[in-house]
């Protein structure tokens, strides 16, 4: 019996190094066992010895050290040895990553999945709160209990998100730290060693209460997106009853007032712009072959790296809603909220979308709502992410995932919401002026497209008399639409 010594919870590296050894040497998963940090050593264990000079090489599908890298982050004790025994057996069975019957695989799905959520969460819920300055900067700490081992894993988004700012993220397992330069890990933390209330509380409680959108309060989601386990540590937990009490009030206010948004600039250059003169779309978007339903196109886009817009952005934001649905409504790209979630139209945008499905009488969740762009493009303004417009090339090339979601839902209507989803959906750019509330024949013969303004448009008017008009206007579109897909009306 072999056993190998690994330096954190999380060591991909030790991993992949000693089970890339043990391939070599021909050593069985039931020889191996895997320690992490200086535990007892097994009766008779002994430590793996060198590979053989003249072993030969391996090669593993190329999906496999992504999901190698998430088993290692799951809590369950047995994940290192979990994770050689699957490339053990990848060795000696071809396409077994495409068997879900089989039950390794289907346990190594399962524990992606919930290695993905934590992360997800802790991106989420995690909150910095300032703790005194360094050389006249502000240091922020933040505690965090994660259910898996998700710190590695998620640590490069903070350094994304915040590049600028010294911070520390302390967990029981694992702390890692940033100094604007270089990202340092350490062990975990004592919860003695947790941020007490600090200046930026209430400014991060009145940040939450502008961000909570009533329109769309379901509180059962809410309670399993955000379960109690966290909510101790965050600040806003106290709001969040009384804004539920408060929803339907603020649901008919938040109508009225409108956030500032980026220009109309964009529109207008959208509506000047050809598709004809962009980037070469590359074959299948990079991957093998097109994807045969949505789960496996949406865990497909996850991986997009197509253009560049993937790498700053913190995840794909694919469409939501039912495979069967009758009609695709298509927004531009999502915004700060919808990165950060994963979902789109959740923003401010969102809540203009939703008031106006809701007096139209449709029932959102009856149709698939996606995006001509999957990732945020976003200039970042100290610690605020502002919307940049997409470019042709970024539309082009981004538009392979929504033909797929066209192709996979076949969807009686699409609904183009702004000039850059008209554009991506026919292919050409047209304005709003002359394409509007009309029933556009696709090429395909089944297919209709209306066209109709973004809503963020709405919201960036700065007469309330013209918002008052573009909304009822806006309203009137999705009667049409729902007198075209009367099955998507609310029950
Ligand atoms: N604007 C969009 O076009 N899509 C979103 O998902 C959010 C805002």
């Amino acid at each position: 019996m072999y056993e190998v010594r690994l330096d954190h919870p999380a060591d991909f590296d030790g991993w992949r190094e000693a089970a890339r050894r043990a391939l070599a040497l021909n050593v069985p998963p039931e020889e191996l066992s895997f320690t992490v940090g200086e535990g007892p050593a097994g009766l008779f264990a002994e430590p793996l010895p060198d590979a053989p000079a003249d072993a030969p090489g391996f090669s593993v599908p190329r999906s496999f050290p992504d999901l190698a890298v998430k088993l290692v982050c799951h809590a369950d004790p047995e994940r290192f040895a979990f994770a050689y025994r699957l490339l053990w057996r990848l060795q000696r069975e071809k396409g077994l990553l495409e068997i879900a019957a089989d039950p390794d695989i289907a346990r190594a799905h399962e524990m992606e999945k919930a290695v993905r959520r934590d992360s997800h969460k802790m991106k989420a819920f995690l909150r910095f709160r300032e703790v005194g300055t360094e050389e006249g900067r502000p240091v922020y700490i933040a505690w965090f209990e994660p259910f898996h081992h998700v710190v590695e894993l998620t640590a490069p988004f903070f350094m994304r998100r915040f590049p600028g700012m010294i911070w520390t993220i302390l967990t029981p397992q694992r702390s890692v730290h940033w100094d604007g330069a270089e990202m340092t890990f350490a062990p975990g933390a004592d919860p003695s060693q947790k941020p007490a209330e600090d200046a930026v509380e209430a400014l991060w409680l009145t940040y939450y209460r502008s961000i909570f959108n009533p329109a769309r309060l379901k509180v059962k989601a809410m309670q399993a997106e955000m379960p109690k386990k966290y909510w101790h540590n965050l600040p806003e937990a106290v709001l969040i009853e009384p804004l539920i009490r408060g929803a339907e009030e603020a649901s008919r206010r938040m109508i009225e007032t409108a956030p500032t948004l980026p220009s109309l600039r964009h529109e207008r250059a959208m509506e000047r712009g050809e598709m004809a003169r962009t980037a070469k779309v590359p074959a299948f978007n990079g991957f093998n072959k097109p994807p045969e339903d949505l789960d496996e196109a949406r865990e497909q886009a996850r991986h997009c790296k197509a253009c560049p817009l993937w790498e700053p952005a913190t995840q794909t934001v694919f469409g939501m809603g039912p495979a069967d649905a009758p009609v695709i409504f298509v927004g531009e790209q999502p915004g700060d909220q919808e990165d950060l979630a994963g979902e789109p139209f959740i923003g401010p945008a969102g809540k203009v979308f939703d008031a106006a499905l809701a007096a139209a009488g449709i029932d959102r969740a009856q149709a698939y709502v996606t995006n001509a762009v999957k990732h945020f493009k976003f200039e970042p303004r100290g610690k605020r992410r502002i919307h940049a417009k997409p470019n042709m090339g970024e539309i082009k090339v981004c538009r392979w995932w929504l033909e797929q979601e066209r192709e996979l839902i076949r969807p009686r209507l699409i609904v183009a919401l702004g000039a850059t989803a008209a554009a991506s959906v026919l292919g050409h750019s047209v304005t709003i002026r002359d394409t509007r509330s009309r029933l556009i024949d696709l090429p395909d013969g089944a297919t209709k497209l209306l066209v109709t303004v973004h809503p963020a448009y709405i919201l960036r008017l700065p007469d309330p008399e013209a918002q008052r008009r573009e909304t009822l206007a806006f309203e009137e579109d999705m009667g049409r639409v729902k007198a075209e897909v009367p099955e998507i009306a609310l029950g």
